[in-house]
Parts: structure tokens; sequence; C-alpha cells
């Protein structure tokens, strides 16, 4: 089994051009599927996620090769509309081959998606979704089966809660239909937009994509397209907070300072300088930070949940207090007790951490339980006095083409090796 080593306390310099978003790449993936053409996507890192995808591709027909950080993928003739279990069970975005399935073969077979343990991650909003567009999906004992047995009906669609997967599965689902489909309180994440985008280069008509009203106008048909992926926001989020955290300077080359503003204006309000140029953002951390006050996560455009493990590792060596709460996933506070072992100073009360900054946290080993918790601890590491051994890297692979190059270019000692 493999692990990191990092010898922390090393401040951080360098600059860095930020790799493709994966939760951006996934449902691509799935759009790819449904394009009647050969589709060349730029930018695709190499991820664990990204690899099951082009499994899920490959199983479904398609030709999929890699030349570096570029995909082409060529259609599918195949008539399978079935995903085996072991590959819908490796990660919760499987989920939105459902949208691409139905569109493009008119039923589908699945069994429910895994993905990081946040606690319960219920479909219902993405069934409801499907089904009010004309899908008939039943679901028994762990397994869906859908079919669309009239092809897809352009409705008028509000979300109780603006989903992101759910978001993308209708986007999908009515990309190729008669008539036009409207996502009230749709997701407005920039992941959103970049599907939108994609599918319109394709040749789709969706328009709104990135606010809370997504109006998709059906068409005949989707053709191949050549398309960058966007950079990746929660990556360009953990590489400014762990140089707030370990002090230093950094350069991110690509990073969309728009995908970024809850991070910048809290790295400004610690203390942290964030410079913003057209040619990326620069961080530059002399002293130590104040901790945040109070923050919440929100759906875009607030707070990121995905960056709020990121946060309590810096909270955890700002001076002062910081109450952080989460409020998109149930059980997401996992690697607050390996912080501990750090010697982060933490106290948590359902879903609110009240984090009490320490001068240092000391090298210690400890274990990843899922990918964003997993980086958490990697940036407590870095900016740890010691050796810390971080175990279970692979969750960490889910997102982040290997973090032991993205912090090694930036000075940081760290090394993966075997057990
Ligand atoms: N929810 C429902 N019913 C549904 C769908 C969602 O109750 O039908 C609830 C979920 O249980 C959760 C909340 O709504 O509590 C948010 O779920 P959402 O559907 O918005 O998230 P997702 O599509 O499952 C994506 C990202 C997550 C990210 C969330 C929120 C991908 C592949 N995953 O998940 O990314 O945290 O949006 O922004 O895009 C990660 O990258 O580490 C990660 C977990």
């Amino acid at each position: 089994m493999s692990c990191l080593k990092i010898d922390g306390g090393k401040r951080l310099y360098g600059e860095i051009a930020v790799h493709g978003a994966k939760n951006s790449i996934l449902p691509l993936l799935a759009a790819a599927y449904m394009c009647q053409g050969q589709t060349v996507l730029h930018n695709c890192p190499f991820l664990s996620d990204v690899e099951i995808s082009l499994k899920i591709l490959e199983y479904l027909g398609c030709k999929c090769e890699r030349q570096g950080s570029t995909l082409i993928i060529s259609p599918s003739n195949s008539n399978c509309f079935e995903i085996p279990e072991c590959l819908m069970r490796e990660m919760r975005s499987s989920i939105v081959f459902m949208g691409a399935l139905l569109s493009k073969m008119g039923s589908c077979v699945m069994s429910l998606p895994g993905g990081c343990e946040l606690g319960p991650r219920p479909i219902d909003i993405h069934i409801d979704s499907l089904t009010k567009l004309g899908a008939v999906i039943e679901c028994n004992h762990g397994f869906l089966t859908c079919s669309l047995p009239e092809g897809i009906k352009a409705a008028e669609l509000y979300l109780k809660f603006p989903s992101v997967g759910a978001t993308e599965n209708i986007i999908l689902a009515a990309a190729v239909s008669n008539g036009t489909t409207v996502i009230h309180n749709a997701a407005r994440e920039p992941e959103i937009e970049d599907l939108a985008l994609f599918l319109n280069s394709a040749g789709a008509e969706i328009n709104g994509a990135g606010s809370d009203t997504v109006v998709i106008n059906g068409v005949n048909r989707l053709n191949g397209t050549e398309y960058t992926v966007m950079p990746d926001r929660i990556i360009a989020a953990t590489c400014m907070m762990a140089t707030a955290a370990c002090k230093g300077r950094i350069c991110l080359n690509n990073a969309n300072k728009n995908h970024l503003i809850p991070i910048i204006s809290i790295l400004r309000d610690g203390g942290t300088l964030v410079d913003v140029s057209d040619s990326g953002l620069t961080v530059t951390s002399h002293f130590r930070q104040h901790n945040f006050g109070t923050v919440t996560t929100q759906p875009y455009p607030g707070f990121p949940t995905d960056a709020g493990p990121i946060l309590v590792a810096l909270s955890s060596v700002c001076k002062g207090t910081g109450v952080f709460i989460e409020n998109i996933f149930d059980s997401r506070f996992h690697y607050i007790d390996e912080l501990r072992l750090l010697g982060a100073d933490i106290k948590t009360v359902g879903r609110v951490a009240v984090i009490t900054g320490v001068k240092s946290l000391v090298g210690a080993d400890v274990v990843s339980h899922d990918l964003r918790g997993g980086a958490a601890l990697t940036v407590a590491a870095l900016a740890a006095k010691g050796c810390s051994i971080i175990r279970k890297p692979c969750y960490i692979d889910r997102g982040y083409q290997k973090i032991e190059e993205i912090f090694g270019c930036l000075g940081a000692d760290i090394k993966r090796t075997e057990d």
C-alpha cells in the first residue's frame, strides 16, 4: 500500500497551472457518449474517477484513447444500456450516465451509485425530474431500471434543492429532445456552465447555465466536438489555502478568479495577500493568518463544501477561533479526528466545527477516509513541524493528479512511497 511522506514546515514558492476539473470532466464524458461524432477533450488529468468513467464508456461500446491530457472518445454502435454494479459503486457521479443512456438508448439498468462516504446521498431529485421528463424508473433492491416509453417530454421543472448531479442529468436527458425544458432553481456551479458550453459546442441549444434558470431547447442530434475542460476550482482553493497555512508565495497561472470569490475573500480578511490579474492569481502569506469567524457551506456561489475540509485544516493554524458549518452533507467530518492527531484543537457538534488555532501542528501518522478529507490532511501535514505519513492516498487520487507533484513543484518535501 502506498502512502505520502511529508516533512512539513516548508514555505511554498513557485507557479503551477491547475489541471482540469474532475467534477466537470465526469459529466462531459457522459455527454460525449451521446455525441454521434468523435469528441476530443483537452485538459483531462489522470484521476481514478476519470479512469472509471472511461471504463463505463468502454463497457458501453465507445473507443477511448488517451494522448497525454487529451481524451479522444469515439461513438458507440453497441446496444448495451446496462452499467455493471462494480463500476457504478466506484463513484457517485456514475449516476449522470442515467440521463445520457435514457437520451441515447431510451432505457438503462444500473445500481445505485457509490462514492465518498459523506452521509446519505439520495437521488430522489434525479428520479423525480427524469420521471417528469417521461422516464419510468423502478428501484428494486438497490437497482434502477429505467425506460422512456414515449421519448423525452419537454417539461418545466422546479428543483426542491439545486442539486448539481440532478441538474446535469436533466440537461443531458433533455439536450436531444422535442420542445423546451426549463429548470428552475437549477444548480449554478461552474461545472454546470462547462457542461452546457460543451454540449452547445456539439450542437445543443442550452441557455442560462450558471444561473438558477436553465432553458434547454431540444435538438435532433449532437455532433462530435473539441473542448477544453475548465480548471479545477477546488485544487486552486487547496493550493491557495495551503500557501496561507505554510506561508510563501505562489502563482496559479490559469485559475479562474470568478470561481474562487469566497476563498479569496476569506484569505484577504485573514491577512493573506491575493493579487488577481489576467494571467491568474498570486497568493502571498508572510504572517500567521487570522481565523475566519463563521463560514457555512452553501450551493454556488456560496462557500463550496468541497473546500470545507481544507479551510478547517488552514483554520487549525490560524490566530483565534473559527466556526465552520457544513450545510450540504450530513457526515463530512471524518478527517477531523485525524487532524486532531496532528495537534489541531477542534470541537464538533453535529455539522458544526469550532476550531481554535494552534501556533503549530506536529507531524503524525494519519489516514485519509475520503477525497477532500485526505487533501485537508495533506495541507495540515505540509504546515506541521516534522514528518507525517498520510495513508490511503488512493482517496486523494480521485480528484488530485499526483498531489505530491502539485506540492512538490511548490517546494514542499512530499513523496509517495510504499509501506
Ligand atoms: N441531494 C438530495 N437528493 C438528490 C440529490 C442530492 O437530497 O436527488 C442532496 C445530497 O444528499 C446532498 C446535497 O443534496 O446533501 C448536494 O448534492 P448534489 O446533488 O448537489 O451533489 P452531487 O451532484 O452528488 C457534486 C460533486 C460533489 C460536490 C457536490 C456539491 C460531482 C461528481 N460531485 O455532487 O463533489 O460536493 O456536487 O457541490 O460533481 C467532491 O468532489 O469531493 C464532491 C463530493
